[in-house]
């Protein structure tokens, strides 16, 4: 199979990407990715020269751009990762959300429709749900709860997710959804909850706890999303919605007092901060569908997840200092100066 994945150079994109590119040697993988600053070529490097690897810089929203590529590539599958995806940001500047998360998916999708791919599978959110309360642990998200978002970026995913299914249904475009909680694990943008406690706390820096700490998020090991994917794509039933989670609920509170015990670091360094505008308080996903459908499973606990994403962050020091110091964005330009 040849199989676009847009978004490659992101966070979850990136491990897909990584773990993939290798798994299945007979399948081609061609990244298409913007490089905003959330995009760093420099998590690709190790399958940089495989022979199943192609990279191509480019915006979900160029439609001509977009058109170019699938009438030279003609894929099998299209994985679309590409997002605007982070929710502080998106109170601050919603405008980007909507032309990246929802016309620029809607230009993937026009593509797929043109020149008949086989498969377009929308990487989405249990954001999309809205949040439960903090006191009934007994309600978890299903595939049928109904979308209810509070953030502009929820709005946007949400939106795209319509947009898939109405495209399904009344073009017959063979669209999958996942829907996933919180990921964390190696190559996470440091803007974000896990990777920017570990990199503060390492730094003796301030710890910012938005509000009281109580919030709870569902946490999952991202490579544990990754092959849910890889089984979506593969045997999932078209015109579906699948939820991915694997039961690890923990308060943020739970979560950074976790990361400053295992690296040693005292609880002084957390200062609770003025709380997020609209914070979802709680999620939860009921993974029961994809794991009895397709017999998925997540290999990772919380536990043995987070000690793992610690170890990366500590032996990978490289990666995320060039983040903070802002060099990362230099690397396309080293890389490909010479390979245009
Ligand atoms: P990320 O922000 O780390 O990466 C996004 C990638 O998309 C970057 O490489 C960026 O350069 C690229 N991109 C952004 N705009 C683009 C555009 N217009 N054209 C081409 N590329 C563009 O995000 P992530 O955390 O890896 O999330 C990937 C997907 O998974 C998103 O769709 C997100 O909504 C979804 N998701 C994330 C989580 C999570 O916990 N991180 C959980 C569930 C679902
Ligand atoms: O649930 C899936 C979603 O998880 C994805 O769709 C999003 O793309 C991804 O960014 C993530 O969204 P969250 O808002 O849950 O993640 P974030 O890491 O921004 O925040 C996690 C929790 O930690 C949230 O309750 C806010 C809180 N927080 C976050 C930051 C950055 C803090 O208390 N302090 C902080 O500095």
């Amino acid at each position: 199979m040849k199989i676009l994945v847009t978004g490659g150079a992101g966070f979850i994109g990136g491990n897909y990407v990584l773990t993939m590119v290798k798994k299945h040697p007979e399948d081609e993988y061609v990244v298409l990715d913007a490089l905003t600053y959330a995009g760093n070529l420099e998590t690709l490097k190790d399958v940089a020269g495989e022979p199943n690897f192609r990279f191509v810089k480019g915006d979900i929203r160029d439609r001509e751009l977009i058109d170019g590529l699938f009438a030279e590539e003609q894929f099998d599958v299209v994985i679309n990762f590409a997002a605007e995806t982070h929710v502080d940001r998106s109170v601050e500047d919603p405008g980007i959300f909507v032309t990246t998360n929802i016309i620029g998916m809607q230009n993937l999708m026009d593509a797929c429709r043109k020149y008949n791919t086989g498969r377009f599978h929308q990487v989405s959110t249990d954001e999309v749900y809205g949040d439960l309360p903090l006191d009934r642990p007994d309600l978890l998200f299903r595939e049928d709860t109904p979308i209810h978002t509070s953030s502009p970026y929820s709005a946007s995913k949400a939106g795209a997710d319509l947009l898939a299914l109405a495209y399904h249904r009344t073009f017959g475009l063979p669209v999958t959804i996942s829907r996933c909680s919180n990921n964390y694990g190696p190559y996470h943008f440091p803007e974000k909850l896990i990777p920017l406690m570990i990199s503060r706390a390492l730094a003796d820096e301030s710890l910012p706890v938005y509000g009281n700490g109580a919030n709870v998020r569902d946490w999952l090991y991202v490579t544990d999303h990754c092959n849910a994917i890889d089984m979506i794509i593969r045997r999932g039933r078209v015109g579906e919605v699948y939820n991915i989670g694997g039961h690890n609920e923990k308060t943020n509170l739970e979560v950074v007092k976790t990361i400053l015990k295992a690296l040693d670091k005292p609880e002084s360094l957390i200062h609770f901060v003025k709380d997020r505008p609209g914070h979802d308080l709680r999620y939860a996903m009921d993974p029961t569908k994809i794991e009895t459908e397709l017999g998925w499973k997540p290999e990772y606990t919380f536990d043995t997840g987070i000690q793992k994403t610690i170890e990366w962050y500590l032996n990978n020091r490289e990666w995320w200092e060039n983040i903070i110091s802002g060099d990362y964005q230099n690397y396309y330009e080293r890389m490909y100066r010479d390979r245009q």
